[in-house]
Order: C-alpha cells, then sequence, then structure tokens
C-alpha cells in the first residue's frame, strides 16, 4: 500500500502506516520531523492555562511534548512509532525534562484514555476519526482539547488522513470553541492547508 491510497478502512492500513513513520523516522527523511519548535497553536493556547496534566497523542518526536514539560506541565506522550519514541526520550534525558512517553497504536487502544484525567489534549497532525470521542472524555469538564488535521484543496476528496476544511469542527458540536483556523498551515513544519480547533469541555 502506498502512503497516497483514500481508504478510510481500518487497522491494517493504519498498522502499515505506523512502519512507514517508524522508516521515515529511522531515515531521518524529514527534518521537519525533529523539528524542536513546538506548534504555534500549542504555545498560543497553553500560555493561557494554569500547567496541568497533558496529554499529546500521536506526539511524533516529542516537540509539543518536551515544551509543554518544561512549562510545568505533567506530560503523557504516545506515538505508535518506536522510532519516534525513543527520539523524543533521547532528546528528554538530553534536557533533563521529564515525559511519560509511551509506544502504543492508537487504532487498536493499545493506550487507555481515561475518562476526564486530562486538563489539556493534543491531536496535532494526526487524524483518526474514532479517537473524538475518547480524546473529548478524556478532558476534564473545563479542560481543554487542540486539534489539528490537513485538509483536502478544491476538487480532492478526503482521505484517511485528510478532512474537508470545516469537518474538523463538527467533532466539537456543543463545546466552546476558543480558536477556529481553517487554511494555509501556520506551522513550519508543515505545508498541506491545516483546520485547527481548541475548545473547552462544557462544565457538567
Ligand atoms: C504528522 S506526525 C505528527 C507529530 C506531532 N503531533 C507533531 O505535530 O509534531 C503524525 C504522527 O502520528 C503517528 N501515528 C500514525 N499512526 C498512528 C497510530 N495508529 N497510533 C499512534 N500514532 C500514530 C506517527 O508515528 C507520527 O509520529
Amino acid at each position: 500500500m502506498t502512503k497516497t491510497q483514500k481508504t478510510f478502512s481500518g487497522k491494517v492500513r493504519q498498522s502499515v502506516k505506523i512502519a512507514e513513520w517508524n522508516e521515515r523516522y529511522r531515515a531521518r527523511e524529514q527534518a521537519g520531523d525533529f523539528e524542536a519548535r513546538p506548534t504555534p497553536l500549542v504555545i498560543e493556547t497553553a500560555e493561557h492555562l494554569r500547567p496541568g496534566r497533558a496529554i499529546d497523542l500521536a506526539c511524533g518526536t516529542g516537540r509539543d511534548a518536551l515544551w509543554l514539560a518544561a512549562r510545568g506541565w505533567s506530560t503523557t506522550a504516545v506515538d505508535g512509532s518506536e522510532a519516534a519514541i525513543a527520539a523524543l526520550r533521547l532528546k528528554a534525558d538530553q534536557l533533563r525534562i521529564e515525559v511519560d512517553a509511551r509506544v502504543a497504536d492508537l487504532t487498536k487502544s493499545e493506550f487507555a484514555i481515561e475518562k476526564g484525567r486530562w486538563d489539556l489534549a493534543l491531536m496535532c497532525y494526526y487524524l483518526q476519526r474514532d479517537l473524538f470521542d475518547a480524546v473529548k472524555n478524556g478532558v476534564r469538564p473545563g479542560g481543554v482539547v487542540i486539534a489539528i488535521v490537513h485538509t483536502t484543496r478544491p476538487g480532492e476528496e478526503p482521505t484517511i488522513s485528510r478532512l474537508r476544511p470545516g469537518e474538523l469542527i463538527a467533532y466539537f458540536d456543543g463545546w466552546p470553541i476558543l480558536h477556529h483556523y481553517e487554511g494555509a498551515s501556520r506551522d513550519p513544519a508543515h505545508r498541506r492547508p491545516v483546520e485547527e480547533v481548541v475548545a473547552r469541555r462544557p462544565l457538567d
């Protein structure tokens, strides 16, 4: 299977994808994968929050998790790629920062997102349509979710990893929206158009 295959079908495709990510990280194919600067939206959002417990899902090599942890967040970071988590752990050691870094395939529920545990949940540049409910339930009432996905360009169909512009915000129906943006990526590590959402879980 190739990266361009358009399918929403399940777990086989996703496991192949993790193998591809492992290869890409091991070969250090793209400098952006080892970008130290965090996602701009994470900085803009977290700057206004009191540090608590953060979960970074599909964290890659950990630019956001490390930045949060360095600012006092008790941070857990999860990615399916062993190579990504190895790179994250190495950086954390070098910087003397503590991050609870886990290898887990999120499509196989290898990491259980505990309900109401997290003050902040990140799902940046990772799309798993059936994960939104667990992520939303994972943050405490008043907690915040930051989600960023790549979006289609005019004429393109959605794929396993891309939504149509406007589809991301629909996952947060009923939640106060703190930030919503659709358009060119504001993150130097990404070139495709994006949709960004920051939403707060309503108080019970
Ligand atoms: C575009 S990178 C985003 C990394 C990070 N969030 C960032 O913004 O720098 C997507 C990440 O998703 C991870 N990934 C892909 N499929 C996964 C799965 N099924 N379970 C967990 N992680 C997965 C990849 O290993 C990769 O690190």
